[in-house]
């Protein structure tokens, strides 16, 4: 675990600073994300609630809209880290998977930690099996 740390240093470090950014006044779990891109730049997200609740956006989201908005694609994309603060390790929801599969190519590691020290690394392949995708609309 503690090598998964290591390895991915960079883009963790990141997304636990940009997670104390969150805007999450009503749940107040705050959320971080961190993508690398191919050039070596970071991109980070944080979750933004809304008093409607609906309207919140994930820190996956913030962070991968942002990315794509650049101009970067998934071949661009060189890892992505979720993290979240507490003793549990605070997998993508499923509406982030959906836009996760569509921009996120199936094997570019996605690193998932918490301030507990607990980490793993998984890809959407293997979070969000048996997609739905373009493929389904050719
Ligand atoms: N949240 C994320 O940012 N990412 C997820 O994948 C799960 C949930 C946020 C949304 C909301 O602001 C708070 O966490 C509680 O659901």
């Amino acid at each position: 675990m503690q090598k998964i740390f290591e390895d991915y240093k960079d883009i963790l470090d990141k997304a636990f600073e940009v997670m104390e950014k969150a805007y999450a006044p009503y749940s107040k779990y705050h959320v971080g994300a961190c993508i690398k891109t191919t050039d070596g730049k970071y991109h980070v997200g944080a979750n933004i609630e809304n008093a409607s609740y609906g309207l919140t956006n994930c820190a996956e989201r913030s962070a991968l809209f942002h990315v794509y908005s650049l101009g970067y694609r998934e071949d661009d994309i060189e890892s992505m880290a979720v993290v979240t603060r507490g003793n549990t390790l605070g997998s993508p929801c499923g509406a982030c998977r959906q836009v996760m599969v569509e921009l996120l190519k199936n094997d570019t590691p996605v690193v998932i930690a918490n301030t507990s020290s607990q980490a793993i690394i998984t890809n959407i392949a293997e979070l969000l099996p048996f997609s739905f995708t373009s493929e389904d609309l050719k």
